[in-house]
C-alpha cells in the first residue's frame, strides 16, 4: 500500500476533528460564518430552512448572483489583469482571457440575452464544445437570472430535444462544429434536427469554431460574432440580485428510468458549497493553474473548471479536444507548456495514459505538478500507484473525490486544505466537513466495519440538489426513499477499521462508462425503439480501460433474424437516440432473457454470466431456467 509521506502521521488532528464536529453539531451557525467569504447583496434571513424535508433550502431570504462572484468580485481588485481562462484548442491556438477580459465578454453577452428578451427564471440551452464561449456563456446567463442547461456536446440530437423539452428552453446557443480528433461534429446540423422535435426554442445564437457550412433560418439563428459587432466593449449588465434558492442551472443526469432528470441546483448554497469544496480538497492559491480535463457537459466541469475556480480568482485551463491526440503525450504537453500545477481528471484516463506507457510521460517536464485529483468511478490501486509514482513523482497527493451531479460538490475527498490524511489507493478517505456519511446494510443498519453495504448521507448540506425539475415526486422516490431520513445516492461503499470510505461502484442500473453516467434503461429503451426487437436487457460489464461497457441482450420478435447488418443497425441507433458514449461494446441475440416468475429481468445473472463468475446467485425465483443455457453458450463460458 503506498502511503503518503505526510508529515503528521496521526490520524486526525485537532484542527481537521474541530471543524468536522463544529460542522455536523451546529450547521447554522458553521455555514453561518462559512457562507460569508462570498459576496452577497443582503445576507439570509434563515441559513437552513427544513420546514418541507426532503426539499431543504439554504441562506433563505439571501440575495446572490454567481457571475458577480466569478468576476466583478475580481475586477475591483489587482486580479482583473490576472489570467482567468487559458484555453488551448486542440489544433493548438492558444486564447488566455484575463478576469477583466472574461468580465467584458459576459456583460456583452448578457446584453445579447436581454436583447433576446431573456428574463429572470428563462432557460437557455447551451450545446457547445469546450470553447472559451460556453462558460462566458454560463456566466452571462447567471448574471441575468436565467437557468443554464448545458448539454455535452458528444450527445445526439434525440438527447438534445428531450433536454430542450423537459427545460422548455426559450433560446439555444449553439456552435457551427466542434472539433473531435481532427474531424469536425456538426453540431448546428445535430442540432437542427433537435429543433424539429421541440416546440420553446425561439432563437438560436451560433458561435463559429470549425468553419464548416451550417444552414441559417432566417429571424430565427443569428452568428454570435455578428450580434456582438453592435454590442460596445463598456457594456455594463447590472448582475441580478437573486434569491440564494434561484436555479443557477439544471444538468442532466442518468437514473434508473428511460429519461435522464433534470437535476437543478441553487445559487447560494451550490456556490458555498463549491467555493469550500474546493479550498477544502485542492487547497490552491494565486500562483496555481488548475486544470480539470472534465468537459463543461458534466457536473465537474460546471463546478470545477468554471464556479470553483473562478470564485477563488484562479487561473483555470480549459482543452478543446481529446488528451491523447494528435498524440499520446498531448496531455503532458499541456501540463509542461503551462505550468499546470493542479491536474484533476478522470481514472480512465489515467488508465489510458497508463496503458500508452511512461516513455511519454518522461518526455516532458512535469515538475509544475504538486497536487493531483481523481473523480467519476472507482479508481483501482494500480492506477492510483502509476498516477502517484510516474506522473506526479511521490511527490503529489492524490485527492480521489467521491460525489455526484446531485451533490453540487465534492463529499468525501481527502483535505488538502485542512490536513492530508495517510492516502490508501482507491480510498477517497474521510467526508469533508458537513457532510455526515454512513454506510448501511439491505436493512438500513449501519454495515459493521470492512462489509459491503449502501453509502448515505444522513444530513442536508449546502451543496444538494433542489430537486428533480418538474417532478418533485421523483426527487423523493429516487433520493429520501431507500432508507428514511437519509440520502440515497445510489452507490455500493464500504468503511473499513480507520473509517475510511471505499466507493465500490454503483448499486442501481446506472452504469459507469468512461467515468460517463449512463441509465441502462436509457439504452434498452433505444433498442426496444426498433422494429424488430422484441425486449432488451443491458449491463455493465468490466472493462480493462473504460471501467465498464454496456453489453446488451436483445430478443427479437417474430419474423426477424439476427444478422451483423441488424446489430449495425442497433448500434447506430443507440448512438443516434443518445450519443456515441451509450454504444454497447457487444449485442447479444437471444430467444429468451432469464426473468423471476413476477417478470422482471435479472440483470444480476445476465451480468455473473458475462463476467464468467462461476455462481450465479441465487436462482430460486428464475421463471425458466433453460434460458441460462444459451446465454452461456453464447457468451462463451
Ligand atoms: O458512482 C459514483 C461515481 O460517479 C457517480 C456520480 O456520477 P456523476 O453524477 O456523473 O458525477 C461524476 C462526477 C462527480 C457516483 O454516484 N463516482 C464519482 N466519483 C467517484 C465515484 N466512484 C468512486 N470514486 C470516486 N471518486
Amino acid at each position: 500500500m503506498g502511503v503518503l509521506p505526510v508529515e503528521e502521521k496521526r490520524v486526525i488532528t485537532a484542527q481537521m476533528e474541530e471543524l468536522r464536529k463544529q460542522a455536523l453539531e451546529n450547521p447554522e451557525q458553521f455555514w453561518d460564518e462559512k457562507a460569508r467569504a462570498l459576496e452577497w447583496f443582503k445576507i439570509w434571513e434563515k441559513v437552513l430552512d427544513d420546514s418541507q424535508k426532503p426539499f431543504f433550502r439554504w441562506f433563505v431570504g439571501g440575495l446572490i448572483n454567481a457571475s458577480y462572484n466569478c468576476l466583478d468580485k475580481h475586477v475591483k481588485t489587482w486580479r482583473k489583469n490576472k489570467v482567468a481562462i487559458i484555453w488551448e484548442g486542440e489544433g493548438g491556438e492558444i486564447r488566455k482571457y484575463t478576469y477583466r477580459d472574461l468580465f467584458v465578454e459576459v456583460n456583452r453577452v448578457a446584453s445579447l440575452l436581454r436583447n433576446f428578451g431573456i428574463r429572470e427564471g428563462d432557460r437557455i440551452a447551451l450545446y457547445l464544445p469546450m470553447i472559451p464561449e460556453l462558460p462566458i456563456f454560463m456566466l452571462a446567463a447567471a448574471r441575468i437570472g436565467a437557468i443554464h442547461t448545458v448539454v455535452f456536446s458528444g450527445f445526439s440530437s434525440d438527447s438534445l430535444a428531450k433536454r430542450i423539452n423537459d427545460s422548455k428552453a426559450r433560446l439555444l446557443v449553439t456552435a457551427d462544429g466542434g472539433f473531435r480528433r481532427g474531424k469536425i461534429v456538426p453540431l448546428k446540423e445535430i442540432a437542427d434536427k433537435a429543433l424539429e422535435q421541440t416546440f420553446s426554442v425561439e432563437n438560436v445564437i451560433v458561435v463559429k469554431r470549425a468553419g464548416n457550412p451550417v444552414n441559417m433560418v432566417e429571424g430565427r439563428d443569428f452568428w454570435l460574432h455578428t450580434l456582438l459587432e453592435g454590442v460596445s466593449k463598456n457594456t455594463y449588465i447590472e448582475p441580478v440580485k437573486v434569491d440564494s434558492n434561484h436555479p443557477l442551472f439544471i444538468l442532466y443526469t442518468s437514473g434508473t428510468t428511460g429519461s435522464p432528470k433534470g437535476i437543478y441546483h441553487s445559487t447560494g448554497g451550490y456556490l458555498v458549497w463549491v467555493y469550500w469544496t474546493f479550498k477544502w480538497a485542492f487547497n490552491l492559491n494565486d500562483e496555481d493553474i488548475w486544470w480539470c480535463t472534465a468537459d463543461i457537459g458534466w457536473i465537474t466541469g460546471h463546478s470545477y473548471v468554471v464556479y470553483g475556480p473562478l470564485m477563488h480568482g484562479l487561473t483555470t485551463l480549459m482543452y478543446e479536444g481529446a488528451l491523447d491526440y494528435p498524440a499520446p503525450d498531448r496531455v503532458w504537453s499541456i501540463i509542461e507548456k503551462h505550468g499546470v500545477t493542479g491536474f484533476y481528471t478522470s481514472p480512465t484516463a489515467i488508465r489510458m495514459f497508463m496503458r500508452y506507457g511512461k516513455n511519454w510521460v518522461e518526455l516532458h517536464d512535469l515538475s509544475s505538478l504538486r497536487i493531483l485529483g481523481s473523480v467519476g468511478e472507482p479508481i483501482n490501486p494500480e492506477a492510483w500507484e502509476w498516477y502517484f509514482n510516474i506522473v506526479g513523482k511521490g511527490k503529489c497527493p492524490i485527492i480521489d473525490t467521491w460525489w455526484q451531479t446531485e451533490t453540487g460538490g465534492f463529499m468525501i475527498s481527502p483535505a488538502a486544505g485542512i490536513q492530508l490524511l495517510p492516502l490508501k489507493p482507491g480510498s477517497a478517505t474521510i467526508p469533508l466537513p458537513g457532510v455526515e456519511a454512513d454506510v448501511y446494510t439491505e436493512d438500513g443498519e449501519p454495515a459493521p466495519p470492512g462489509t459491503q453495504g449502501y453509502l448515505v448521507i444522513k444530513k442536508p448540506w449546502p451543496g444538494m440538489l433542489l430537486g428533480v425539475w418538474g417532478d418533485p415526486k421523483r426527487y423523493i422516490e429516487t433520493y429520501w426513499s431507500r432508507f428514511p431520513n437519509c440520502y440515497y445516492p445510489g452507490d455500493y461503499a464500504m468503511r473499513d477499521e480507520d473509517g475510511y470510505f471505499w466507493i465500490l461502484g454503483r448499486a442501481d442500473e446506472v452504469l459507469k462508462v468512461a467515468a460517463h453516467r449512463i441509465g441502462t434503461m436509457e439504452i434498452e429503451s433505444a433498442l426496444v425503439s426498433h422494429p424488430a426487437v422484441a425486449e432488451a436487457a443491458v449491463i455493465g460489464k468490466p472493462d480493462p480501460i473504460k471501467g465498464e461497457v454496456p453489453v446488451a441482450f436483445v430478443v427479437l420478435r417474430e419474423g426477424y433474424v439476427p444478422s451483423l447488418k441488424l446489430e449495425e443497425e442497433l448500434l447506430n441507433l443507440v448512438s443516434e437516440t443518445i450519443g456515441p458514449i451509450a454504444k454497447p461494446a457487444n449485442i447479444f441475440f437471444v430467444h429468451k432473457l432469464p426473468k423471476t416468475r413476477s417478470g422482471k429481468i435479472m440483470r444480476r445473472v445476465l451480468k455473473a454470466i458475462v463476467k464468467g463468475e462461476e455462481s450465479l446467485g441465487d436462482l430460486s425465483t428464475i421463471e425458466d431456467a433453460s434460458a441460462i443455457e444459451e446465454l452461456k453458450s453464447l457468451v462463451g463460458v
